[in-house]
Formats: C-alpha cells, structure tokens, sequence
C-alpha cells in the first residue's frame, strides 16, 4: 500500500488544517449522535484525525477509525491519549477494508465515498460490504449536487447513491444535510446528502427480489411444493386408515411408490380401485 502524498502532506505537522478538518465533529455526525444510531462495533472509514470515531467512542461504541494518512492517524492516536477515549486508529486502505479482519454493525463516511473515481467509488462499496455484518448500517455524507460551483471534491447525486449500493443494499433514506468546513473556500456551509444504507441479509433478499430473480425463492419454492405433497400423501394415508403402505389387501388395492429397501407401498383403498395422484 502506498500513501498518496496528497492525503498525508495535507494531515503533515504545521500544515493548515484541510477545509474538512474543523477541529470539532461534523454537525451532521453529532445528528446522528443523538439519533442514537452510532452503536455497537463501529467503523469510521477515511477517519482523518478522528474526530467522529471518538464521538462514537465517548457514546459508548467499540470504535474503530482508518483512514490511509499515517499522519492522520497519529493525530487521531494522539488525540484518544489525550481525551482518555478507547478508540482505536489504524492506517488502513478504505479500498481494502477486508484485510482488516474485522466485521462491523455499524459504518460512518464524513466525506470519503466521493473523493473516489468510478472505478474506486465501486471497489470502495465492495470493501465496504466485506467488513458490515448482514443487517448492519452505513451512515454515509457526502457533497450533494445541490452544492453550486465547482470547488472541493465532485458532486454526488441521489441516483448516483442509490447505483453505487444497488446489489447487496438497501438505501432506506437520502436526507438533505450540510458540511461545516474552515474558512477559505467560497462557503463555510456545504451541501451534502447523508444517506442511510442497510447490508442486507439474504432473507430481506428474498422479500425484496421477485421469486423468478431469486434463486433462494426458488428453492423455497420447491421445497414448499415438496411439502405440500408430503402432506397431501399423509392425509391420503390417514383418510385409508390402519394398515396403510403394508401389503396389499384386497383387490382395490394401489400401488404407491416404492418403500426403503424396494418393496412396493400399498394403500388398501375401500370400494372399487381409483387412481392416486400426488
Ligand atoms: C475529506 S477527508 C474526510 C476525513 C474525515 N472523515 C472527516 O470528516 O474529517 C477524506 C479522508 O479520506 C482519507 N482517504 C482517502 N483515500 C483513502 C483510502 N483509500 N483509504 C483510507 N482513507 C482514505 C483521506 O486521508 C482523508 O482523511
């Protein structure tokens, strides 16, 4: 893994701190803060200095923040030494998160999946499906197509989130929301999305999808179908009363399959012989 030099030279001691980098959680994390969603074992991917991973950490989540700037990192260290925090901080690439080893419930993005190209931007949602439990959530915010100009990173829209999390997701809510970021740049307000998105599990997949697209509802459907007959077959029995499946008795007997072993199976049937369907 190689460290951009653009990412670590800008965390770099005595450089000015990025427009993103306030000093403070972003307004919209400490929103979801109070939400009371921030919980459980927690990812802050492309954490910068860490301020949201110790948001998380001092409401009680197992917080866990990487970004790929060892410089970040180190503040983000520093900064969980100082306020006494047990957040964890680890260079890691966002792009790669399963090498970490770890599965997460839940996963922030302040500002990372739109610094990504296309081809990344999908290798990124890849990475992040390999580290989020089934059912486990992702907060993402990113900058909105409502931001007017052309500064900063590129704009996101609505379709785009909804494309990018299209297989192995739910987008369950796209909110209008806003970036602080430092003086310098034409605003100090940015617009943002912040989208809610769910990892699905595999039987939200099967309620989800339409029974001919999913492989799953087809076997379900199969094994519905066996049952079925299974129980269609015992009822049979049952209306035949005692005796059923031994010998054949009688000459309205009828043969219905064949018993363990290769011995027909006969059901004793009162009155004249009649046809057996399944
Ligand atoms: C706009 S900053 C946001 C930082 C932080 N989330 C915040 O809100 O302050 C984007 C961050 O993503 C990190 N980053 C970029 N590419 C990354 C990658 N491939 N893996 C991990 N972090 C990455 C950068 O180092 C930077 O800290």
């Amino acid at each position: 893994m190689t460290t951009p030099p653009t990412w670590d030279t800008m965390y770099a001691p005595g450089a000015e701190p990025p427009p993103w980098d306030i000093g403070r959680p972003q307004p919209a994390v400490v929103r979801l803060v109070d939400r009371g969603v921030l919980s459980g074992e927690l990812l802050d991917a492309g954490c910068g200095t860490g301020e949201h991973t110790l948001l998380a950490a001092a409401h009680g989540a197992q917080a866990t923040g990487v970004d790929i700037s060892p410089q970040a990192i180190a503040r983000a260290r520093d900064k969980a030494a100082a306020q006494g925090l047990p957040a964890r901080f680890e260079v890691a690439d966002a792009l790669d998160l399963g090498r970490l080893g770890l599965a997460f419930d839940t996963v922030i993005d302040s500002g990372v999946f739109h610094v990504f190209d296309d081809q990344d931007r999908a290798r990124y949602v890849t990475s992040l499906a390999s580290v989020l439990k089934p059912g486990g959530q992702c907060y993402l915010i990113c900058f909105s197509d409502r931001q007017p100009g052309d500064y900063g990173p590129r704009r996101v829209s609505q379709d785009e989130l909804r494309a990018a999390f299209s297989d192995g997701w739910a987008v369950t809510s796209i909110e209008a929301e806003t970036f602080e970021v430092n003086p310098g740049l034409p605003a100090t307000t940015i617009q943002a999305w912040l989208a809610t998105i769910r990892r699905i599990r595999l039987r939200d997949v099967v309620k989800h999808r339409s029974d001919r697209d999913c492989l799953h509802s087809r076997g379900s459907i199969a094994r519905f179908r066996v049952r079925g007959r299974l129980a269609t077959t015992a009822r049979r029995r049952r209306e035949a009363g005692p005796g059923a499946g031994e010998a054949p008795k009688g000459p309205g007997a009828v043969r219905a399959g064949k018993k363990r072993g290769g011995r027909p199976r006969y059901f004793p049937v009162p009155g004249p012989a009649a046809p057996v369907g399944l």
